[in-house]
């Protein structure tokens, strides 16, 4: 088992720009921290691949994140949790501790809701796998699948009234079920959280999983005791495995802190291709 030590950085990973929103309250809460960023964007998107595929996709980017010296990997993104979290710890588990997005958003939402009636937005794969309706049996989900948010998201265009088209035709069974609770199961989503929640009336709660998830980040470095000195300030930086440039600008727009420099990663599809690399 290789040991990690509390000056690595933690690694976060997505397919494209969705996961800044789980980084952005990471380094809200744990400034001391270093983070590395890595967008898939050469992949994206996620959320319409089959669970064999992004199992093997996961494990790809989570054996560079852990090759290239991370400490601790987030999966900050509902479609890749959803197929391949159990894969990931099972097999970089006892080295590193692997955070996903499903269980801290499952247990804020179960905590707000009153009526048990929740709602659950999220990408094709992440609805068809089921996850939340696991990690939530006591409750009376509703799931809809969003196949064009998230890419309407990446693409960066102007919010415009077809965003809001959308959102509303998504939210619509949710309405109908009367739920006070809805989860946003994919991080693009909480880039257009106004939207939504304009749609869905201000007597729902919205959750989505970034604070749940700096919590957990903050717990399991406690646990595994490899947290970095508090008094220090951390450092942050990007690697995306498509158009630099394209992430870039997306990334800086949609972080809410200056985004410096993003490096482009070339990450073998096939484990085998990895390991004779
Ligand atoms: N942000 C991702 C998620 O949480 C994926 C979006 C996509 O690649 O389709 O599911």
């Amino acid at each position: 088992m290789t040991r990690v030590d509390r000056t690595q950085p933690i690694a976060v990973f997505d397919s494209g720009v969705g996961g800044l929103t789980v980084l952005h309250e990471c380094l809200v809460w744990l400034p001391h921290e270093d983070f590395v960023y890595l967008g898939d964007t050469a992949r994206f998107p996620y959320g319409g691949r089959d669970a064999a595929d992004l199992r093997e996709r996961s494990l790809a980017v989570a054996r560079h994140l852990r090759d290239n010296g991370a400490k601790m990997i987030v999966v900050a993104c509902n479609s890749a949790t959803s197929a391949a979290l159990p894969a990931l710890r099972d097999e970089l588990g006892e080295s590193l501790a692997v955070v996903g997005t499903v269980e801290p958003a499952a247990r804020l939402a179960a905590a707000a809701t009153r009526s048990g009636r929740i709602g659950l937005l999220g990408t094709p794969a992440t609805v068809a796998s089921g996850a939340y309706e696991r990690a939530l049996s006591d409750v009376d989900l509703t799931s809809v699948a969003c196949p064009k948010l998230a890419p309407l998201i990446q693409a960066g265009g102007e919010l415009d009234a077809r965003v809001v088209e959308l959102e509303d035709e998504y939210c619509e069974p949710l309405i109908a079920a009367g739920v006070d609770t809805v989860i946003l199961g994919c991080t693009h989503y909480p880039l257009v959280r106004a939207i939504l929640q304009r749609a869905l009336g201000r007597g729902v709660t919205i959750v989505s999983s970034g604070q749940a998830i700096a919590d957990e980040v903050e717990r399991q470095l406690s646990e595994r005791d490899i947290e970095n000195e508090t008094d220090r300030r951390g450092s942050y930086r990007f690697a995306c495995t498509g158009d630099e440039q394209e992430f870039r600008a997306l990334a800086a727009r949609s972080l809410q802190l200056p985004v410096e420099r993003v490096d482009r990663v070339e990450i073998a599809e096939r484990t085998s291709e990895r390991r004779a690399a």
